[in-house]
């Protein structure tokens, strides 16, 4: 089982303290929500869960079972969704599909990637052909849950992964990553919205200090 665990953790950037002796054990098969107003540390506490951002003191340690899993072999079974990942607008959304699953050594067929589509609700004659750059906002945003759902992770860190969706999109998600969780996925979910947390198993709220 994986788990990841903060231990004492303090951070903070210049003057400011965001994490003050931030201790808490994230284990899988649940879906554990950070929320807290804008600026209060939610981006930066998954930052911390993924270890793209080491601690100033204290220590956030991932394990499967009771073996420490060190840098690369904790990545691999990451997948991270943020408003900062962008799809290439060049690219139509079956080959930026294509090309982040084919960085992971991931490769599908086209029924996969059909039943993809479906999946995150995507229908195939809306997208073929057309650039990233052309698709709607929220349409883009489902395009990176189809990278998540095939992307064979086991850590799931979502950044407002609900943001841009209608509701038969959040409801899509919330039942996603209620399966995925079932199925014993560790789910990090930052949010400020009061239907998703009250979806998860765990809240974390922010500010730390
Ligand atoms: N690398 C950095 N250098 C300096 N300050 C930073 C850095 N990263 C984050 N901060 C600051 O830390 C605070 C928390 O930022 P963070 O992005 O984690 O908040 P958030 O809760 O995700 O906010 P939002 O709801 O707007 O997404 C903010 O005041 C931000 O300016
Ligand atoms: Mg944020």
């Amino acid at each position: 089982m994986l788990t990841i665990s903060f231990e004492a953790v303090g951070l903070g950037f210049g003057s400011q303290t965001l994490f003050e002796a931030l201790s808490v054990l994230l284990p899988s098969g649940r879906v554990t929500a950070i929320t807290g107003h804008n600026g209060s540390g939610k981006s930066t506490f998954l930052r911390l869960a993924a270890k793209f951002l080491a601690p100033d003191r204290g220590a956030v340690t991932a394990r499967e079972d009771a073996t420490v899993l060190q840098k690369d072999s904790f990545r691999s079974r990451l997948a991270m969704v943020t408003p900062e990942w962008k799809l290439y607008p060049r690219l139509t959304a079956e080959e930026n599909l294509r090309f982040f699953l084919g960085l992971r050594g991931i490769e599908l067929s086209s029924d996969e990637i059909f039943s993809l589509w479906e999946r995150v609700g995507l229908r195939r004659e809306d997208l073929s052909g057309t650039l990233a750059a052309n698709l709607s906002t929220g349409m883009r945003q489902r395009v990176k849950l189809a990278v998540l759902l095939a992307a064979q992770a086991d850590f799931w860190c979502l950044d407002e992964p609900g943001s841009n969706l209608d509701p038969a999109g959040l409801q899509m998600l919330l039942r996603e990553t209620r399966q995925a969780a079932s199925g014993g996925k560790l789910i990090l979910w930052a949010t400020n919205d009061a239907r998703e947390e009250a979806a998860a198993d765990a809240t974390i709220r922010l500010p730390w200090n």
